[in-house]
C-alpha cells in the first residue's frame, strides 16, 4: 500500500509546531518551537504576542521539519492544520500557512480539531480500540469524551468553569512559581505533604462534569489570608494538597465513567497528562478496574504537530477535506460532528 505522508501544522496556543507523519503512525519529524521564555515575563500567554511569535517562527519550523523528514513538498499527500479551538490570532497563522501550501501545491487540506489531535496522540505508539473513554486535561480543556468509533466523539462531562491546567497555572502564581506553573507545582508537590484541606466540587453529582474554580479560589484565599496574618504558607504542602485534591477528583470521575460505559480502553491525554501523580494514580486505577490504559509519552502530551498529523491521517482516510480558499480558524469548535463537517 502507498504511504500517506501528512504535513501537519499546530499553532493553537504558544507552541509553533510542524510535523511530517506517515500513515498516521510514523513520525518522520516533529519540530516544536515553544514561546514559554517570552510569556514567562508576563506570567501567562499574551495572545497578541503569541500570534506575532508564530509568524516569526513558522517558516523556520516548517523548513526544519521538512529537512528532518528527508522528504520534499512533492512527497506530501495532504496538508493538515489545527482549525481550533484555541487563540484566534495564533490559529490564524497556522491556518493561513496551511491554506497557502494546499493551494499552491494543489494538495488536499484537512482542518483538524485540536482535541482530536490530543486524543490521537495515543495512536502514534499504540492503537486506540473502540469504544473507549478519554480524559482530556490541558490548559484550556477538562473533558471526559466517549469515543464510539474513529473520529466519533461524544462529550460526557466537562468543566463548568476553569480547566485543570488553568487552575494549576493560577495556583503556581500564588506560590511564586514561573509560567507554565503546572510542571513546577507537580515538582514542588513531590516534596510536600497533604496538610491543607481544599474543596472537592461536584464529586457527589451523578454526572461527569468538573469544577475547578472553587479550589483555585480556596488556594488564593489561603495565601492572601496568611499574608494578612503574617503567617508562613508551607508552599510544598499547599502544592501537594492542591495536586492530591485535583487528582482525587479526576480519578473519581474517570472511575465513574469507566464503570458506567462499557469500554475497551481509557486514554489520558493533554498537557496535564504529563503530571506525575495523575499518571501514577490512573495507571493504578486502570489496573484495579482491569482496563487497558493509554498515556502518550511526554513529548506528545504538550502541544505538538505530530498528534495533529496522527488525527489528520484519519480525516484523510475518511475523506474529510476542506476548502483552502474558504477555511477559517475557529476559537471554539465542536468535536462531536467531525464526520459530518466536510468541506466547511
Ligand atoms: O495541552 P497543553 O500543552 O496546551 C493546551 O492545549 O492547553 O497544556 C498546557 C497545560 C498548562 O496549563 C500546563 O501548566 C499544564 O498543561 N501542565 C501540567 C503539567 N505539565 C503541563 N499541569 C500539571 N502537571 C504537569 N506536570
Ligand atoms: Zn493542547
Amino acid at each position: 500500500m502507498k504511504n500517506i505522508n501528512i504535513l501537519a501544522i499546530e499553532t493553537s496556543c504558544d507552541e509553533t509546531s510542524v510535523a511530517i507523519v506517515q500513515n498516521g503512525k510514523k513520525v518522520l519529524s516533529n519540530i516544536v518551537s515553544t514561546q514559554i521564555e517570552t510569556h514567562k515575563k508576563f506570567g501567562g500567554v499574551v495572545p497578541e504576542i503569541a500570534s506575532r511569535k508564530h509568524i516569526e517562527s513558522i517558516m523556520q519550523v516548517l523548513t526544519e521539519s521538512l529537512e528532518q523528514s528527508k522528504l520534499s513538498l512533492n512527497d506530501i499527500n495532504a496538508i493538515c492544520v489545527t482549525q481550533g479551538p484555541g487563540l484566534i490570532g495564533s490559529l490564524l497563522v497556522g491556518v493561513n500557512v496551511g491554506k497557502t501550501l494546499s493551494y499552491l501545491l494543489n494538495k488536499p487540506l484537512i482542518a483538524t480539531h485540536h482535541i482530536a489531535g490530543h486524543i490521537y496522540s495515543c495512536n502514534i505508539d499504540n492503537e486506540i480500540k473502540y469504544p473507549s473513554i478519554a480524559l482530556v486535561v490541558s490548559g484550556g480543556h477538562t473533558e471526559l469524551i466517549y469515543i464510539q468509533d474513529e473520529l466519533d466523539f461524544k462529550i460526557i462531562g466537562a468543566t463548568q468553569d476553569d480547566a485543570v491546567g488553568e487552575a494549576y497555572d493560577k495556583v503556581a502564581r500564588q506560590l511564586d512559581l514561573e509560567y507554565p506553573g503546572g510542571p513546577k507545582v507537580d515538582e514542588l508537590s513531590n516534596i510536600g505533604e497533604n496538610t491543607y484541606i481544599l474543596p472537592k466540587a461536584m464529586i457527589n453529582s451523578d454526572d461527569f462534569n468538573f469544577s475547578f474554580s472553587g479550589i483555585k479560589s480556596a488556594v488564593i484565599n489561603l495565601v492572601h489570608n496568611s499574608k494578612q496574618k503574617k503567617e508562613e504558607i508551607v508552599k510544598e504542602n499547599l502544592a501537594n494538597s492542591f495536586q492530591t485534591t485535583v487528582v482525587d477528583i479526576l480519578e473519581l470521575k474517570s472511575r465513574k465513567a469507566i464503570e458506567k460505559f462499557n469500554v475497551k480502553q481509557f486514554l489520558l491525554v493533554g498537557g496535564v497528562a504529563g503530571n506525575s501523580l495523575l499518571r501514577k494514580r490512573l495507571l493504578e486505577m486502570a489496573k484495579q478496574l482491569n482496563i487497558e490504559i493509554l498515556i502518550p509519552k511526554m513529548s506528545y502530551c504538550s502541544d505538538n504537530a505530530a498528534m495533529i498529523g496522527a488525527a489528520g491521517y484519519l480525516y484523510y482516510k475518511n475523506k474529510i477535506f476542506t476548502n483552502p480558499l474558504t477555511l477559517n480558524a475557529k476559537s471554539t469548535l465542536n468535536i462531536e460532528n467531525i464526520k459530518k463537517a466536510t468541506m466547511l
